[in-house]
């Protein structure tokens, strides 16, 4: 069984075919730049030319950064207002083979992490962060799965906390990994003193980075880095896009 996953972010919009037994890539990631103004019309355009490059025609997961409800969004809050109220699983559906499963490309993380990466066998409260341009967030509890958590919205040190520590705002900032580390270790603080997760899985951009930041971060919780990295949104999208049931049950 296979799917075609494919990750919206900030910067690229990225995706793969699948295999769903083992969450191995069945062929090289393909990345495309994500147009800027990141508007529905040229973002379906991107989504349409990453699918010709693998002549997909089987099932599709689209992971996206913003609230999905059904498959309709609620926020977008790293691309362009004007996502929002649409349904996608419908302006996907137009450009592609067949109607592709939308959800929140942090769940999709989340999913493929507990599926087949750090968070496989933890039965506890484990909670997955991805740090790229944004922050996202998902919870399980037990294996299971609460949709659309949006920690990197919390308000923390007077601004939404993904624009003091997700990667993006490292980047803008000029901050050292050593800055960032720090920044980490506060945000986690907050986290662990509201929720009490078991384990805290980092994922996204850094998780292919611990070279530069990890032997900075004194965590005050227990943390594992994705085993996934960077690929777990990609892998949660095809698993969705084959059977939406990992929404209810991952
Ligand atoms: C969005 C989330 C998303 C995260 C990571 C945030 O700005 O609100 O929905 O998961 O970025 O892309």
């Amino acid at each position: 069984m296979k799917a075609l996953g494919i990750d919206i972010g900030g910067t690229g919009i990225k995706g793969a075919p699948v295999d769903l037994k083992t969450g191995e890539l069945l062929a090289e990631r393909e990345r495309v730049k994500t147009p800027d103004p990141a508007q529905p019309g040229p973002v379906a355009e991107a989504v349409k030319e990453l699918c010709e490059r693998f002549a997909w025609e089987g099932p599709v997961g689209i992971g996206f950064p913003g609230i999905i409800k059904g498959s309709t969004t609620h926020t977008a809050a790293n691309l362009h207002r004007s996502w929002i109220g649409m349904d996608l699983g419908e302006h996907f559906g137009n450009v592609l083979p067949q109607r592709p499963v939308v959800l929140n490309d942090a769940d999709a993380a989340g999913i493929a992490e507990m599926r087949f990466g750090a968070g496989k066998g933890e039965n506890g409260v484990v909670l997955v962060l991805t740090f790229g341009t944004g922050i996202g967030s998902c919870f399980f509890n037990r294996g299971h799965f609460l949709p659309n958590a949006e920690l990197g919205h919390l308000w923390f040190k007077s601004v939404v906390a993904e624009k003091y520590v997700s990667a993006g705002a490292r980047k803008a900032e000029g901050l050292s990994w050593e800055g960032w580390a720090a920044r980490l270790d506060e945000f986690l603080s907050h986290i662990d003193r509201i929720f009490s997760p078991d384990l805290v899985i980092i994922g996204g951009g850094v998780a292919g980075k611990t070279g530069k930041w990890l032997e900075h971060s004194k965590p005050p919780v227990r943390t594992a880095i994705a085993k996934l990295g960077n690929l777990a949104g990609i892998i949660g999208a095809a698993l969705a896009g084959a059977d939406s049931s990992v929404l209810e049950r991952p």
